[in-house]
């Protein structure tokens, strides 16, 4: 194999502004997990390093957003992100943050070390400047058109519609993305780190030197160092990340694309004393598991940083996975087009292994892909409860039935080819496993695994233990065949097991648990052998792996998705938790909006002309409104506060142009202002005199 002594496999720090969704998963998290597990279950020396990204605009803006601190913000979505990935089973050695001390200690050191060694240009500038809220506008702060595709969303580091990198100064008709004001030029300083210097190193390094890299991969690196590299700023007007370590320069601190990936080397100095031997040794193998976007900073940015600085070893592999969409659309947490994983875990309690399960059969390896939850449903059923744990469980019924609940002996006198040929395929099937991980190819990695328990359910097919049984009052010598069948079938569940582990790690679990045997069998050592259940040995009642994923649930998911009811993320519990017994205090002023913003939402006077409860839900009222030009049906969350027959006859004011959304498969057109008071009741918000229904609010 490899000359490397040991490992270091880290997985994109997500920005901790929202909770992760399953394409996350898929294209980053997941893979490295697998290949941690396996290289673990190999007893390679391996540290698999996490965290959270807690710097830079998208926490500023989330904060702004939420209307509080991004301190606030960044310990709240951290413990939700490291909660998620706890559930699905992703097994990092240490997963850490970067508002932490010594990541802000580790990055500015670094910085540091580049400015001493006069790395650095040092640039006074003309940048945009956003005078209402004395903000420069780097970054995601600013929105305009892209020059490339025209999309008139595009920020001021990229475009997310073509994927271009742009700078502000590329965007067409500027706006802040604070204030939505017309930016203004202001001078400021920065620092900016040449990566032209590095270019034809780089080259060399990658374009040479790493060919087997994906082709994605490769490919994205080909043209941005075909168009040539440009210096760029690492430094940015905040106040919020780690501080640029030089004197006079309060309110600058390090760019977060600078941070962040250093904060790799900070979790592993937080983890082990011996981080300088993962970091700063020749035979550790470096793996950078990311998402297509995050290529250019670990291929080609973080490299060159770290070359520069000195004495760390580089990426052996950045094997970035592309996109996965959902339901046929791209994933959007703004229209709230994604399936969380936090809701998932609360939704399918259990079935942690089976969403590992798809999101790897499924991977987003080569290209973008779909996630639907129909292939969610039938690749459950078609492929992990058929074929895998159809096998183990037909095993498992068979020997209780047949050979006592015992494992049954290998008798050399019935031994058939078909015996010979299901037994040689263990180790045939562990070295295709392990190639194909071994070069990131998850999928088909997991393919091979089910393909021997496909081979596994053919085998017993063919052999029909169960109609050997009705011969054995004539021949008791029979048994013997059904003792080899089944015998072969144990140990080929404990080869399953053994595979299965680094995808589905719960499932082997439970499959041990059946066997009654320890983890120390799902060493990868084992795989392959054909003698890994003693003979004699008694195991445990059947029990099946995988439940069946009801109709119902999956069609719940579909209409969940499409109706917006998983509540958009802005929405949920975005506020500090500030009740106490004299009521609530009131809520912060959220950011500041400009009149156009307000002026998009039209309110009207309307009049409640019935309501009623809605059946099965206890918040809800249905009502219908009265606006003069029409007559609304309205769903409103009130029910608990008001009774039907109290609200009738009650003029209300409505915002009458919001986007239509079912609830409980009811269409609501429309929403009824509400005011909260400090013991959390509601009131209408009404004209003081009767007008006609229909009079615009403004
Ligand atoms: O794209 C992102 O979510 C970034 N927060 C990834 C950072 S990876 C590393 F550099 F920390
Ligand atoms: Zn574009």
């Amino acid at each position: 194999m490899s000359n490397f002594k040991r490992y270091l496999v880290t997985a994109a720090l997500p920005y901790a502004n929202g909770p992760v969704h399953i394409g996350h998963l898929a294209g980053c998290y997941l893979p490295a997990d697998i290949y941690v597990r396996y290289q673990r279950a190999q007893k390679r020396d391996i540290k698999f390093i996490g965290g959270s990204d807690e710097h830079g605009v998208p926490i500023t803006i989330r904060a702004m957003k939420e209307g509080v601190s991004p301190q606030q913000i960044v310990d709240k979505y951290h413990a939700l992100i490291k909660e998620s990935f706890d559930q699905m089973g992703i097994s990092f050695d240490i997963y850490s943050r970067t508002s932490n001390k010594t990541h802000h200690e580790t990055a500015a050191a670094f910085f540091k070390k580049l400015y001493d060694d006069g790395l650095f240009e040092e640039k006074e500038t003309e940048q945009y400047y956003d005078e209402k809220t004395n903000t420069f506008l780097a970054d995601r702060y600013i929105t305009g058109t892209c020059p490339v595709c025209g999309n008139p969303n595009a920020y001021g580091d990229q475009c997310e519609k073509c994927g271009s990198s742009l700078s502000p100064e590329q965007l067409i008709n500027p706006r802040s993305t604070l204030s939505d004001a017309v930016p203004v030029k202001r001078k400021t300083k920065h620092w900016y780190f040449p990566l032209q210097n590095y270019e034809d190193w780089l080259k060399g390094w990658i374009l040479e030197g790493h060919t087997e890299w994906k082709n994605n991969v490769y490919g994205q690196c080909k043209s941005w160092l075909d168009s040539g590299l440009q210096s760029r700023a690492m430094t940015r007007d905040s106040s919020w990340g780690v501080k640029v370590p030089l004197p006079d320069t309060e309110g600058k601190v390090l760019y977060v694309w600078f941070d962040a990936p250093i904060g790799y080397i900070s979790a592993t100095k937080e983890l082990t004393e011996e981080w300088a031997d993962y970091w700063c040794k020749e035979d550790t193998k470096l793996v950078h598991f990311i998402g297509k976007d995050n290529i250019v900073f670990h291929c080609i940015i973080f490299p060159a940083m770290l070359k520069a600085h000195g004495g760390f070893v580089l990426p052996d592999n950045v094997p970035a996975n592309e996109f996965l969409n959902i339901e046929g659309d791209k994933v959007s947490t703004s229209r709230n087009w994604a399936v969380w994983v936090h809701e998932y875990i609360k939704d399918f309690p259990g079935c942690e292994d089976m969403l590992r399960y798809v999101l790897c059969a499924n991977a987003p390896e080569t290209k973008d892909n779909d996630f639907t939850w129909k292939d969610f449903q039938q690749r459950v059923k078609g492929e992990l409860s058929d074929i895998f744990g159809n096998f183990e469980n037909r095993a498992f019924v068979l020997m209780h039935k047949l050979c006592g609940g015992k494992v049954p002996p290998l008798h050399a006198d019935v031994f058939d080819d078909a015996d010979k040929s299901l037994l040689a395929e263990f180790e045939i099937t562990k070295g295709k496993v392990e190639e194909s991980l071994e070069n990131f190819k998850f999928r088909d990695a997991l393919s091979e695994v089910i393909d021997l328990a496909r081979k596994g359910n053919k085998y017993m097919q063919e052999k029909e233990p169960w109609k050997v049984a009705n011969t054995l009052a004539e021949k008791p010598d029979n048994q013997k065949l059904i003792d080899n069948c089944i015998h072969i079938c144990l140990q080929l569940t404990a080869n399953l097991a053994i595979l299965i582990h680094p995808f589905l790690p719960t499932t082997a679990k439970k499959m041990l648990h059946k066997m009654k045997v320890v983890e120390k069998m799902l060493e990868w050592e084992n795989a392959g052998k054909t003698k890994l259940l003693s003979v004699g040995y008694s195991l445990r009642a059947p029990e099946l792996l995988f439940r069946k994923i009801e109709d119902a649930e999956i069609e719940a998911q579909i209409a969940k998705l499409k109706s917006g009811l998983i509540k958009p993320v802005e929405a949920t519990n975005t506020k500090p938790d500030n009740t106490n017994d004299a009521g609530k205090e009131p809520a912060p002023v959220k950011a500041g909006i400009v009149y156009d913003d307000f002026a998009k939402i039209d309110l009207r006077v309307g009049t409640i002309v019935a309501a009623e409860k809605v059946p099965k839900a206890d918040k809800l009222l249905k009502l219908q409104v009265d606006l003069g030009f029409e007559t609304r049906t309205i769903v409103s969350g009130i029910a608990e506060h008001f009774k039907p027959e109290d609200i009738t006859g009650k003029q209300v004011v409505v915002v009458a142009n919001l986007a239509p959304r079912k609830m409980r498969g009811i269409e609501s057109n429309g929403m009824i202002l509400m005011a909260e008071d400090k013991a959390g009741k509601l009131h209408f918000v009404n004209p003081i005199d009767a007008i006609d229904n229909g009079s615009s609010v403004s």
